[in-house]
């Protein structure tokens, strides 16, 4: 008996062990960095000298086989991997660990000329063809028995191969949509598991309006919206098509990983490069993955953070990146952060110095445990020509952003060699916040957006980066997870909800959480159809109010709302409330035919409160008053950092960068200590200290 429950018990630790994804980094370590390698781009009388290069720059591993499908199995059932045992072996003799990919993006061109069904189709019905990479279907069986076959072969001969540390996954898993026969197949396969019976999907979907109805699940095709009149779509089967385009994604990538582990030892991790954070893969979704990581290309121009914001990239992409990722298995990193100009933006500017630098550090300050530089040579030919590399174009001379990774390394080993147990301050640990994120709600206000103005990403990043500026910890967080170890929970315009998802809001705030639940919430039921009830009927009791009814304004035109006797601007969505007795209103609208009627409420619920934000303001002041209160009411003091300057605490250090355009002159408290950088943090600097 004892024996048996000394057995259970060893079960079950090493199943804990298992799940933690922190046993595969080194504990002294705070990150580790590393870059991507193709040898078969290079002579092989080149690889030594590159890998010492890797080596001597200060990184310590070296993804390799990404695309190299082709040259793993250069005919059918013909498989060579020589090269790789070589390439492999020549970087462990540098003292390089390897990162084996998956080469499962490249399909090699003998299989699209025997199988031809191997490759997507588009929208317009038009077969992808050979000669770039992610044009394959994933559902297709024949590329799926193909793929199975070549990480089975990699899996035994690397498994236990001590210089492979881990395995990546695929490459920037994307889901992309899918309408070849293989595609329709599956996707009434996977309609006929979800609902059983044809008449359960007619009601599902709603098949009444416009006699879309079905007889059976033969005569379902995969509704094309870009092959459909302009009337558009129905949103119910396209919402599904989505669903199910996410579920085969995260399918294969669980399917890789199960693979691998029939022969992999526990010591090697399995994990992919999710894109930050792209609209239809669901990375939750792949949970056979130890940990899962992102890619990061945050300068495309898109900044308008002053007049430098085009070479400095747009801060939110790692902001969002880490706190999205970061909460799904408790670790991230990030697996490509661009290192100079890239060859697909609109306009491929140079990076201004130092920015290379700042976003790894933002990317460490957010708990990022590896940090991957794609990719260390420039290559000469190719899709990818323009695109920088840590090495110059020569081979040899390390480029802008190989220089700042340098620098980077230099100083993560500073920081290692002081760093010692820390624990999380308390007042940084009181302002941890949540923010209530699900793909399928992202797809459906994508669908019916009802305001081409309105985005859910714009209308969620708002709230993230109020959260940042008081300098808050943000994880993103699903339904299923635990929610209590939140201050504040923000749920950003939830539309489908069930009663379980409401009773759990309840049950958060009951028990002293700061709910917040924004405009749009709670309007349709989990089939995505509105409530035959109030709008938004099931959460009245909860917010305290009714919601009546629901504005927006064409343009740029402004409305305004009033709070505590300030006036601010709104524009995308506003929804109109009836209050009821417990409830206090904290705004309403000051203008337009309904001048008067609530826009904000707030109510005590137990030991915490619930609010509801109705509207959505332009400049997002009004949320960030709102947000503020909440905090200081229950005693935790909060910062007042600008867009763009992020701090950040992790191992004892706290760590601070600034995107914007002027130098920005840090607050440090007294007892602060400086360790890297100066108060006065310029543009892409960094600023390192203990307290
Ligand atoms: C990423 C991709 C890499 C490379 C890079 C270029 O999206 O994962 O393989 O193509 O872009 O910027």
């Amino acid at each position: 008996m004892r024996f048996i429950l000394i057995l259970l018990l060893g079960v079950v630790l090493m199943n804990v062990q298992a799940q933690n994804p922190e046993r595969f980094f080194p504990e002294d370590k705070m990150v580790v960095p590393g870059t991507f390698y193709y040898p078969e781009h290079w002579p092989e009388n080149q690889w030594e000298r590159d890998f010492q290069k890797m080596a001597d720059m200060g990184f310590e591993y070296v993804h390799m086989a990404e695309f190299s499908w082709a040259f793993l199995e250069p005919q059918e059932g013909v498989f060579e991997f020589e090269w790789l045992d070589k390439a492999i072996k020549l970087a462990a003799d540098k003292g390089l660990k390897v990162i084996l990919c998956t080469p499962t993006a490249t399909i090699p061109a003998w299989m699209g000329i025997k199988y031809p069904d191997v490759y997507v189709m588009y929208s317009d019905y038009q077969r992808g063809e050979h000669g770039s990479r992610q044009n394959n279907s994933l559902v297709n069986e024949t590329y799926r028995r193909l793929s199975a076959r070549i990480i089975n072969k990699m899996g035994e001969r690397y498994g236990n191969n001590p210089n492979v540390w881990g395995w990546q996954l695929d490459n920037e898993p994307e889901a992309k949509e899918d309408y070849s026969p293989s595609a329709q197949k599956a996707f009434r396969d996977w309609l006929k598991n979800k609902y059983g019976t044809i008449e359960r999907l007619n009601e599902a979907w709603g098949t009444a309006f416009w006699s879309i109805r079905y007889n059976s699940f033969d005569e379902v095709r995969i509704h094309n919206k870009d092959a459909i009149v302009w009337w558009g779509s129905n949103p119910h089967a396209l919402l599904d098509f989505k669903r199910f385009t996410a579920w085969v994604q995260a399918g294969f990538l669980n399917e890789q990983a199960e693979i691998l582990r029939k022969h992999i030892s526990d010591n090697q991790f399995i994990t992919t490069n999710y894109v930050a954070v792209a609209g239809n893969a669901d990375a939750r979704l792949s949970d056979k993955l130890d940990f899962i990581c992102y890619t990061a290309y945050p300068n495309y121009g898109a900044s308008n953070l002053g007049d430098k914001g085009f070479r400095l990239g747009d801060p939110d992409k790692l902001m969002l990146a880490n706190d999205y990722f970061r909460p799904i298995k408790g670790a991230t990193g990030v697996l490509e952060i661009q290192p100079g100009q890239v060859n697909w933006a609109n306009s491929n500017s140079r990076l201004l110095p130092g920015t290379v630098r700042m976003w790894l550090w933002h990317s460490v300050a957010a708990g990022g445990k590896l940090a991957s530089s794609y990719r260390f040579r420039q290559v000469l030919y190719g899709v990818e020509q323009y695109h920088a590399g840590i090495i110059e174009i020569d081979g040899l001379t390390p480029s802008q952003g190989g220089e700042e990774y340098m620098q980077f390394i230099g100083e993560v080993q500073k920081l290692e060699a002081i760093k010692g147990e820390a624990e999380i301050p308390a007042s940084y640990a009181a302002k941890k916040s949540a923010i209530l994120w699900s793909h399928e709600n992202l797809w459906d206000h994508n669908r019916q957006p009802q305001n081409s103005n309105w985005g859910l990403w714009d209308h969620t990043l708002k709230y993230h980066k109020i959260l940042k500026s008081f300098n808050a910890p943000v994880d993103y967080v699903s339904e299923n997870d635990d929610w209590s170890d939140y201050a504040t929970l923000i749920v950003p315009a939830y539309q489908s909800v069930d009663s379980s998802l409401v009773k759990k809001w309840e049950e958060y705030a009951r028990q002293g959480g700061n709910l917040v639940l924004t405009c749009r919430t709670a309007n349709k039921n989990p089939d995505g159809h509105f409530w035959e009830a109030g709008w938004s009927a099931p959460i009245y009791d909860l917010i305290g109010a009714e919601v009546e009814a629901y504005d927006m304004l064409p343009g740029n035109m402004n409305a305004h709302v009033e709070m505590g006797g300030n006036e601010y601007g709104w524009n995308v969505w506003g929804d109109m409330l009836v209050p009821y007795d417990e409830s206090f209103v904290l705004a309403k609208y000051t203008d337009q035919f309904y001048a008067g009627k609530t826009a904000v409420t707030q109510r005590e619920y137990d030991k915490g409160t619930v609010t509801y934000i109705g509207v959505d303001t332009s400049e997002g002041e009004m949320e960030k008053e709102i947000l503020a209160h909440l905090f200081t009411k229950k005693g935790i003091a909060i910062s007042d950092l600008p867009e763009g300057v992020f701090a950040y605490w992790r191992d004892g250090f706290w760590i601070a960068v600034n995107y914007r355009s002027e130098p920005y002159q840090f607050e440090l408290p007294d007892n602060a200590k400086i360790i890297i950088g100066e108060p006065k943090i310029s543009p892409a600097g960094v600023l390192i200290w203990i307290e």
